[in-house]
């Protein structure tokens, strides 16, 4: 057998030889994905739910559908007929992908279930903590305010998290302190909801020294096995639920670190296939609790595109081509964010030389059509010998960057 039926092949783009990559969402992360993929010559289709969407900048072929529409969906993949299809956004129809994987006409990374269960909240944490028995922070689901007091009264208790099911990057999320703040989180979830169908999960609050991202990947050794390989800890900081600043390696206890690994191992065995993923953890002493999982590249792991010998977005394009990783520090590292700071469309970035005067710095501008204040534009990433200094150049440099409307 050759061993072609491991490893995709390797045609010329625009021909009928080539290899098509259909990349779900194509934010930043899917940019740097795309970018990674062309580089090795494979022909990719960028699809997003507004035009010149970053990535369909940077991609062969541009397409903009709403994907969670499962009509819409199916019609795309069976006119394009990619060879491979990633996720890189949660809110996809997924059980389209789980259709057109069991007729085996698509190979969804890392695999059509893993999109599936990690689309909400609710199908990755009862894997984790129900089947995988993993240690997660108390939770319960509720589907009101009544339902949502009950659970805090009945064992979740003071402080808590309220989050909705379908949503990411903090939206729609609080903290609860006491009982006068109930009424006000559930409100908030219910205007924060990716879906309206509200429904929330509450978690007990985690008192964590600090939190992580491990990220891991799953790729095909010399002997066409799958092997799976670490990246050194990401720590970050979140306000208000969204990545600010994350760096690498994050330190850590021997025991702490080795029993992050167990977690990240255990969850992305149970979720299989071919890629890179981010296994959120929260660390306290030497105790780890299983926070949540991307079957794709981590919006913290940006800095490995200053730290590792290949980045995460590297690395996931080779995973799932088949092909060899190095999971490698090449030199610790920080990133900060650059956020828009106005509401305006074709914003003017000020600065960028003065922040790329930093020593050690560097910078990606996502291309963004529209900014928002809250809205990510850009990172600013930093590369030294000790962390501390790289995360002091990051946040020094993002802050020069100023975008301002015209
Ligand atoms: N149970 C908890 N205890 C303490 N802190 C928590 C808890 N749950 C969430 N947090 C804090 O809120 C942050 C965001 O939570 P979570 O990752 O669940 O939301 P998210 O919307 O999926 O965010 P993102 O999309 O940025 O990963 C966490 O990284 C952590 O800092
Ligand atoms: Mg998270």
């Amino acid at each position: 057998m050759s061993s072609s039926a491991k490893t995709a092949r390797f045609g010329t783009p625009l021909s009928p030889a080539a290899t098509r990559v259909m990349l779900l969402g194509s934010g930043e992360l899917g940019k740097e994905v795309l970018i990674a993929l062309q580089r090795l010559g494979v022909e990719t289709i960028a699809v997003d739910r507004y035009e010149n969407a970053p990535g369909q900048q940077v991609a062969h072929h541009a397409r903009t559908i709403a994907m969670s529409d499962p009509d819409a969906l199916r019609a795309l993949i069976e006119a394009e007929r990619p060879d491979i299809v990633v996720p890189e956004i949660e809110a996809i129809a997924t059980p389209v992908l789980e259709a057109l994987e069991a007729e085996g006409k698509v190979r969804v990374i890392p695999t059509a279930r893993a999109a599936r269960l990690t689309m909400d909240r609710e199908g990755i944490r009862r894997l984790a903590a129900e089947t995988l028995g993993l240690p997660t922070s108390p939770y319960k689901f509720c589907d009101s305010l009544a339902e949502l007091q009950a659970a805090i009264d009945g064992g979740i208790g003071y402080p808590c998290i309220v989050k909705p099911v379908m949503s990411s990057s903090g939206k729609g999320q609080s903290k609860i302190d006491g009982p006068a703040d109930v009424q006000k989180a559930w409100d908030y979830a219910m205007a924060g909801g990716r879906v309206s169908h509200g429904r929330v999960i509450v978690e007990g609050f985690i008192d964590f020294d600090y939190e992580i991202t491990q990220l891991t990947v799953r790729a095909r050794g010399a002997d066409g096995s799958i092997e799976t390989h670490f990246c050194e800890p990401i720590g970050h900081i979140q306000v208000s639920g969204d990545y600010v600043e994350s760096w690498q390696p994050h330190p850590m206890h021997p025991k702490a670190l080795a029993r992050s690994r167990e977690i990240a191992k255990a969850v992305t065995d149970d979720l299989g296939g071919q890629g890179i993923f981010g296994v959120e953890l929260f660390v306290k002493g030497e105790q780890v609790w299983f926070s949540e999982v991307s079957p794709r590249p981590h919006d913290t792991g940006l800095v490995t595109l200053a730290t590792q010998r290949q980045s995460e977005f590297e690395l996931h394009a080779r995973a799932i081509l088949g092909l060899p990783v190095d999971t490698r520090l090449a030199s610790p590292g920080a990133s900060a964010v650059i956020y828009g700071g106005v509401d305006a469309k074709a914003v003017v970035f000020d600065g960028v030389a003065e922040a790329l005067a930093v020593p050690q710095t560097d910078l990606r501008l996502f291309g963004k059509p529209e900014s928002f204040v809250k809205r990510r534009m850009g990172v600013a990433l930093a590369w030294h010998g000790d962390v501390e200094t790289a995360r002091e150049r990051a946040k020094a440099a993002a802050a020069k960057v100023r975008p301002r409307a015209v």
